[in-house]
Order: structure tokens, then sequence, then C-alpha cells
């Protein structure tokens, strides 16, 4: 294969990040039947390439913290986890790519600087530097290094080094944008504040009512909510493929009456 210099590599990264392109040229070998055949529910074996395998059930995990936006959720990472929530991680360290921000470029890391921030000091602990840098990175090495559909020998000969965790950089954005917690929430009348409390009903079924499916909804130790997690199956590849929201298969940390929504 032939390796251009990495100038140019860099410069065709930034180009298609900036576009929000999913251009990504797909491996020949899919067939149709193998682009629409829901990840955790194949009954034939379909190159992995082809379906998210063996952790087929994807998750767009976000954060609820005093950083970011004050009308925004902020996002902590994809995952994929096996189809029964157990979970691999640090997949591939051939693949750890030492700048997760020398990846991305243009409007998608102009989102990712405001959307995607290191809440609970994970990327600091990577890159002192740039926390929210390190973060993105530590995601990609955990969990996007995992999955099946992002690998090298998966985009035939238009790949070029890092290629696939742009893209996951890319998908996770993608999948955000369509999770607007904040706004699923005041919708429901559940905003944030320093005086109300929720329920862990109201919580559960606003948001289930608002994906399609009940998501995981996270607590800390004194009530206050933190985390949301949103679950999927996935048809074809996280590059270009259809998600299907399906139920958590963890139940929500919050106690059931008390719980703590509070205002940035
Ligand atoms: C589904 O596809 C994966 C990936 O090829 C394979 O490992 C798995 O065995 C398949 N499942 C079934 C039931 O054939």
């Amino acid at each position: 294969m032939h390796i251009p210099a990495v100038p140019a590599v860099l410069s065709l990264l930034l180009a298609s990040a900036a576009a929000f392109t999913t251009s990504t040229p797909s491996s020949p070998s899919c067939t149709l039947h193998d682009l629409r055949t829901l990840s955790c529910h194949n009954s034939t074996s379909i190159p992995p390439c082809c379906i998210e395998s063996p952790s087929g059930l994807l998750l767009q995990t976000q954060y609820w913290s005093s950083l970011g936006p004050q009308n925004s959720w902020t996002i902590h990472g994809l995952w994929s986890d096996f189809c029964d929530g157990t979970y691999p991680a640090y997949c591939d360290a051939s693949r750890a790519y030492p700048s997760a921000a020398a990846v991305v470029g243009g409007a998608l890391e102009k989102f990712m600087r405001k959307y995607w921030l290191d809440v609970d000091g994970t990327g600091a602990a990577v890159d002192p530097a740039e926390p929210d840098q390190g973060l993105w990175k530590h995601e990609w090495d955990k969990h996007g290094t995992c999955m099946s559909t992002l690998v090298p020998g998966c985009y035939g000969a238009g790949y070029r080094p890092a290629m696939e965790a742009a893209d996951y950089f890319k998908a996770t954005v993608q999948l955000f944008r369509r999770l607007d917690t904040f706004k699923f929430l005041k919708k429901c009348g559940i905003t944030p504040s320093a005086a109300r409390t929720y329920t862990r009903a109201e919580f559960v079924g606003c948001l289930g009512a608002a994906h399609g499916a009940t998501p995981f909804v996270g607590c800390d130790s004194e009530g206050r909510v933190n985390e949301l997690w949103y679950y999927y199956h996935l048809r074809g590849k996280v590059v270009d493929g259809k998600w299907e929201e399906t139920e958590t298969t963890r139940t929500s940390s919050c106690p059931e009456t008390g719980i703590r929504y509070l205002p940035k």
C-alpha cells in the first residue's frame, strides 16, 4: 500500500472530519444482507467488518456536571458492550494513537471542544496539558479500538492512518446530537433546580419515551443525577450504520425519590 507523507494524511483527515461526511470507502465484501442484520441478532456468521461483533450493544454515554453549556449535557463517549452488557476494553494497543486531536479538525473538533469535556479527570490523567483531548483519546483507546467495523482492514485501499479513530469521534458526535437530554427533560418539566427533587420514575419515564427505550440513569452517592447511557443495537458499520434503540442492561443507580438535578 502506498503511504503518503504525514502532512497529506493530516490534511485529508482534517478535510473529511470538517465536512461531517461518511464518505469512507466501504470494504467491498459486505452484502446487503450483512449490512441489514442487527447486531446481537445475527443467526449466521457475518464478517465482523459488516456488523459490530462480538460487542454489538452500543452505548452513547453522557455527563451532567458543572462543565459545558448550561443548557446541555456533555459527551462521555461511545462504548461497545457484549450483548449481555459486560464489555471488552483496550482491544488494540497498536492503535492507541498518540494524539486524538490530530485526527479531527474543523467543525467536528470545534464541537468536541464545546461538548466533550473531561468531567471526571480521566482526560487529565491521560494528558494533563489537554484534559479534554485526553478524554477523547481515552475513549478511543478503551472503547473505539474494540469496535469490529472500525479496523483498518475494513477500509480497503482507501485507508489512511488513524482514519478509523476520526470516524469514531464523528459517529459519537452524530449520535450525541440526536440525544438532546436537556431538551428531552425540559419537555417533561424536568429542569435543573437547587430546590426541587425528582423521582426515578419521572426521569426513566421521560427519557424512555424520548429515546424509545429505557436508558441507564446514573446518580452519585448524594442522589445527584450525573450520567445517562443510551443503548443501541446497530445495522451495518459504526461509520454509517442504522442505530436502533434498545433497553439498558443496568438498573438505575439513582434513589427512587429525592433525585437532585442541579443547575450548572
Ligand atoms: C454472528 O456474527 C459473528 C461475527 O462473524 C460471529 O462471530 C457469530 O458467531 C455470529 N452468530 C451466529 C449465531 O452465527
